[in-house]
């Protein structure tokens, strides 16, 4: 630790949370992170006033009834992008800082340019600022030229191609006083007297913090983006999620078309709703059917295969679950997963078996959710064990089925929430057959029209009941050794 006058005292902070140490070292004690601490220069800030108590003391500050003041929710700045809108909880909250987050290339700007446009209709473009650090002005131009936006109010949008968070604040405080202001990215913002680069937690944290300032009290809404490292975290995850109001991610494959928006933090929404969105030429638009965006298209029941019918939130989404299973060449057999925990994936290749005689020790297994969707419910379990069960006896689940439930260590199956709305939504898509967990106390087996549900007790039952032919552990296919 090194101290120049007047400059402050270096501390090194860890990337990942932010914690401050006085030495470096190579894990983060606080987090547990390797290799994260960065030697940072920090500033030391004025100590606040000693807390005093009596009479005379500490009057200067005001409080107010609880029902008198004001609701934040008063006047909520609609965007006009119905699914934005949603997540958010009916549109973005005077004063509010929101984080965007998402992969590089996801569509955050995208979707940020279109948002800014649509409250550009509304309140008028010189309410809008749109700050950019990451792009240049013309690439945004671009992006607006290419999304059609140029030919509306969205061409009077203010661009501020600027990653100072002074130097924004200073536009942003000159009339007229923007209604919503872009941030793209927090990553690129800087606080001028933080020292740090930008991106690291300090610079991070510090621009969120002065954006907050500005946002609160001048009634802005602020939406930050932000870019989510490789471990899925946001950077300066843990500082700035708490700071922020709400918190979106927008998700999905870089390479296929279909986008999900998801609050995962919201002080003025729920976070059950999700935002399906469809990446195309023109930007990201809504998507007509978003309860089939997901189910993948071929011909007829393919072994592998097993449409499962999730709930996002309040929002049933039918997913298409694939499995492949091939004898490995010897030696640690491989395990790819795609859009599904693969810890989730191996507990069920154990369960799979001890209880129901299909062993995949010695097979290479590739697990795959159809559309780039990564789903972490635990009713996916059994339409996850069926995709393996099917394609290792190579047999189809029959056809116009779905398979639902959470599969427990004795091989027992367990009920999932919401099975009323998700069979509802699997017949409206005109599936046939359901295989469910048997109904448990309190949790009645719901009556869908045109839908044959079959409640099962077990995997093993499970896999009888889904895999057209003959009982597990029977008939021509060998099941419960190493070949198939
Ligand atoms: P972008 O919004 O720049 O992503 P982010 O800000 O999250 O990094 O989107 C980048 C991708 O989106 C890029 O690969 C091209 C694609 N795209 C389209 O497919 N259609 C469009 O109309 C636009 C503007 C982008
Ligand atoms: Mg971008």
């Amino acid at each position: 630790m090194s101290k120049a006058p007047g400059r402050g005292q270096t501390r090194y902070v860890c990337q990942s949370c932010g914690e401050a140490f006085l030495r470096w070292e190579g894990q983060c004690r606080a987090c547990s992170a390797w290799n994260s601490l960065v030697e940072t220069v920090v500033r030391a800030e004025p100590k606040p006033p000693r807390l005093a108590v009596g009479p005379g003391v500490g009057g200067a500050v005001a409080t107010s009834r609880l029902g008198d003041v004001g609701s934040a929710d008063g006047a909520r700045l609609t965007i006009g992008i119905a699914e934005l809108d949603r997540v958010l909880g009916g549109g973005l909250v005077p004063g509010s800082v929101v984080l965007v987050g998402g992969e590089p290339g996801i569509g955050k700007s995208t979707l940020l340019l279109q948002a800014a446009a649509g409250v550009a209709a509304r309140v008028g473009p010189d309410r809008v600022l749109y700050a950019t650090g990451e792009e240049s002005a013309a690439q945004v131009r671009l992006r607006a030229e290419r999304l059609g936006l140029l030919d509306g109010p969205a061409a009077d949008i203010r661009i501020a191609s600027e990653s100072s968070v002074d130097r924004i604040g200073d536009v942003a405080a000159s009339p007229p006083m923007p209604a919503l202001l872009v941030v793209d990215s927090i990553q690129t913002a800087t606080v001028d007297d933080l020292d740090g680069p930008a991106g690291s937690v300090g610079q991070v944290r510090g621009s969120a913090l002065r954006l907050m300032e500005l946002a609160k009290p001048n009634g802005i809404a602020v939406v930050l983006v932000g870019h989510v490292t490789k471990d899925g975290s946001i950077a300066g995850p843990k500082t700035l999620e708490h700071l922020v109001d709400a918190v979106l991610t927008l998700d999905g494959d870089r390479y296929a078309p279909i986008r999900l928006l998801r609050a995962s933090k919201n002080r003025f929404g729920s976070t059950d709703e999700v935002g399906v969105f469809q990446m195309s030429d023109g930007g990201l638009s809504e998507v007509a059917d978003p309860a089939r965006a997901f189910l993948a298209e071929h011909d007829g029941p393919a072994p592998g295969s097993v449409v499962a019918p999730t709930l996002e939130g309040s929002r049933p989404l039918l997913v298409e679950v694939q499995g492949l299973v091939a004898p490995g060449p010897g030696g640690t057999p491989r395990r790819t997963t795609s859009g599904v925990d693969s810890n989730r994936v191996a507990l069920l290749v154990a369960v799979l078996a001890r209880r129901a005689g299909i062993g995949l020790a010695s097979h290479d297994i590739y697990v795959n959710l159809a559309g780039g969707l990564t789903v972490d419910e635990p009713g996916l379990d059994l339409p996850l064990a069926l995709a393996l069960a099917s394609s290792l006896r190579d047999r189809p689940i029959g056809p116009g089925t779905v398979a639902i439930g959470e599969v427990g260590l004795l091989g027992e199956l367990r009920a999932v929430s919401g099975l009323d709305r998700r069979l509802r939504e699997a017949a409206r898509l005109g599936f046939v057959r359901a295989v469910v967990p048997r109904a448990g106390r309190g949790a009645p087996t719901p009556d869908v029209p045109g839908l044959e549900i079959v409640a099962v007790g077990s995997l093993r039952e499970a896999i009888e009941a889904a895999l057209a032919g003959g009982p597990v552990g029977s008939g021509r296919v060998a099941v419960g050794s190493a070949r198939c």
